[in-house]
């Protein structure tokens, strides 16, 4: 892979692939490092630059993964170092990135240091986690799994004390303060990145190091700390990337990026739910809202957006009056929220209504960034909110219309999660084969925006200028240019049609080419039906 086009990160598309939900490749239920390998064709024909691995680590699996028992091997279930090896190999002959996630702020409570560290006060590993003698201290810290926990401090039977955690009681959080546990989560990037990844997404990266009297999150001594994960990249892997999960209010957020020396890239979690609101409300006034507060970021970095990932869709970077409205909305039934947010999937959000769909990643792909498509979402797939936690949309991907979605031929009752047969979703109707033969599909129509964007590259970081009319709030007019060229991007988020004057725009008899219909046409109105969207490049 070619290491020195640095800034490869800037104008991507970045899909996100749960192994064990992919492809199963030796029928035993569960999806594997080989199945992904045998589907990287479909993924690169989709028009995806990067993958981004959820965890592949050996794991109790009590967070799906992201409570790591080993952090310098391969989950058994999923395969081997080899297979990892070969993935790799392949993702980059086809042309792609790979990157994986890098768990940092806690391990499993079955991880070995954890175990040591909890039988023998005087090992090494004692000092890896976060002890006290109270559950009293570190009391400003939220909680963040509200459904399940009810302290960010558990008690250890073995050590008699408290341990700090700030996910499940099951993920103690490491210590960051121990010397030793940095260089430890040093020597976990150099394992992986050694094996010819792209970089990592860092999950949970607030909450590494804490302090009386604060928040615990996104203290100076946790950016410091990133700082030197950076420079190592920076130093040792150059062109490769760290991506920050930091869910987190726009100025805090941006604290990540730093002078373009801490993360490359951060998930754009503000402006996520407020494209949902704007969408139920028929008003895009949230959506440029939020991009005005969003302050600048360094030349060097980009934002990663995105409608929908593993978790629940989060509604903690919201008002208290704007969560109850999207609760209410999107979330009826109380088995849709979970945490502070909601259990679904894109499609089921939009009542399986594909022109919605469209609208929103018309909508993600038109804005600042590099979006990041959560497997399945391209094909519309549902969930099943009745499964655990979020397992709900983390179902087998569904390839054709056989037998378990074509994932897996093992019998049903091996299956590490049932795939989806409800009315409105049945794999026997959604599903890839019968997408990719359909030339109007969810499937075929996401992969020609993605072209039109990738041939476009203002879409991704040109300016960026809204153009608002206070009559038609539900008209999201952007504006996009660079040097060489101006686009128009135009989306609709009503049910009623809006005629749009773009005199104001263009200069008189200029030529406009409609991207996705590839017509040009001279005029200076166009009128966009309910919930379209429309891309016009000024010729
Ligand atoms: C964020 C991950 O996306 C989520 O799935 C996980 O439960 C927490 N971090 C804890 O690792
Ligand atoms: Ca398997």
């Amino acid at each position: 892979m070619q290491k020195e086009q640095k800034s490869w990160y800037k104008n991507a598309v970045f899909y996100e692939v749960s192994t064990r939900a992919y492809y199963d490749s030796n029928g035993d239920g569960i999806g594997d490092i080989q199945g992904l390998t045998q589907k990287l064709d479909y993924i690169q024909h989709l028009g995806v630059d990067c993958i981004w691995l959820l965890p592949i680590f050996p794991s109790p699996l009590i967070d799906d993964g992201y409570d790591i028992s080993d952090y310098y091997n391969i989950h058994p279930d999923l395969g081997t170092i080899d297979d990892f090896k070969e993935l790799v190999r392949e993702t980059h002959r086809r042309g792609m990135r790979i990157i994986a996630d890098l768990v940092i702020n806690h391990t499993s409570d079955q991880c070995a240091w954890f175990k040591e560290a909890q039988a023998n006060p005087r090992s090494p590993y004692h000092d890896y986690y976060v002890w006290s003698n109270t559950d009293q201290r570190y009391k400003d810290a939220r909680i963040i799994f509200v459904d399940s926990e009810t302290s960010n401090w558990a008690w250890s039977e073995d050590a008699q004390k408290y341990y700090w955690h700030r996910f499940y009681a099951c993920q103690p959080d490491l210590n960051f303060d121990n010397p030793a546990v940095r260089e430890e989560m040093k020597a976990v990037m150099r394992f992986w990145l050694d094996m010819g990844i792209d970089g990592f997404r860092a999950d949970a990266v607030p909450y590494l190091i804490e302090r009386e009297g604060t928040t615990c999150e996104n203290l100076p001594e946790t950016h410091a700390f990133l700082k030197e994960l950076r420079k190592l990249i920076d130093d040792e892997y150059p062109g490769c990337i760290l991506l920050a999960e930091a869910n987190q209010w726009p100025q805090d957020l941006r604290q990540y990026l730093a002078d373009g020396d801490e993360f490359h890239m951060a998930f754009q979690f503000p402006l996520m739910p407020r494209i949902y609101k704007a969408l139920a409300k028929g008003d895009c006034s949230p959506i440029i809202d939020i991009m005005k507060m969003t302050p600048q970021i360094p030349e060097n970095c980009q934002w990663c957006t995105f409608l929908r990932n593993h978790d629940e869709l989060t509604l903690e970077m919201v008002t208290e009056e704007d969560r109850q409205f999207l609760w209410n909305f999107y979330a009826p039934i109380p088995r849709m929220r979970q945490n502070l947010g909601i259990r679904r999937r894109l499609a089921p959000l939009m009542d399986g209504n594909c022109q919605k769909v469209l609208l929103l990643n018309a909508i993600l792909f038109s804005l600042p960034g590099t979006p990041i498509i959560y497997y399945g979402d391209e094909i519309g797939m549902g969930d099943n909110i009745y499964l655990e936690d979020r397992d709900g949309v983390r179902t087998p991907m569904q390839w054709d219309s056989s037998r378990n979605a074509g994932f897996s031929s093992a019998v049903e009752e091996k299956m590490y999660l049932p795939v989806i047969k409800s009315e409105q979703f049945t794999y026997s109707r959604i599903n890839v084969a019968s997408q990719q033969q359909d030339p109007h599909s969810l499937f075929n129509t996401i992969r020609k925006m993605l072209a039109i964007r990738k041939q476009n590259p203002l879409m991704a970081g040109g300016a960026v200028e809204f153009i608002e009319n206070a009559q038609v709030p539900a008209l999201l007019f952007l504006k996009r240019c660079d040097e060489k060229n101006i686009l128009f991007a135009l989306h609709n988020l009503s049910e009623q049609a809006i005629p749009v004057d773009l005199r104001a725009h263009i200069r008189d008899g200029q030529p406009l080419l409609d991207l996705m219909n590839e017509k040009t046409f001279q005029g200076c109105t166009v009128t966009l039906p309910p919930y379209a969207f429309i891309w016009l490049k000024v010729l």
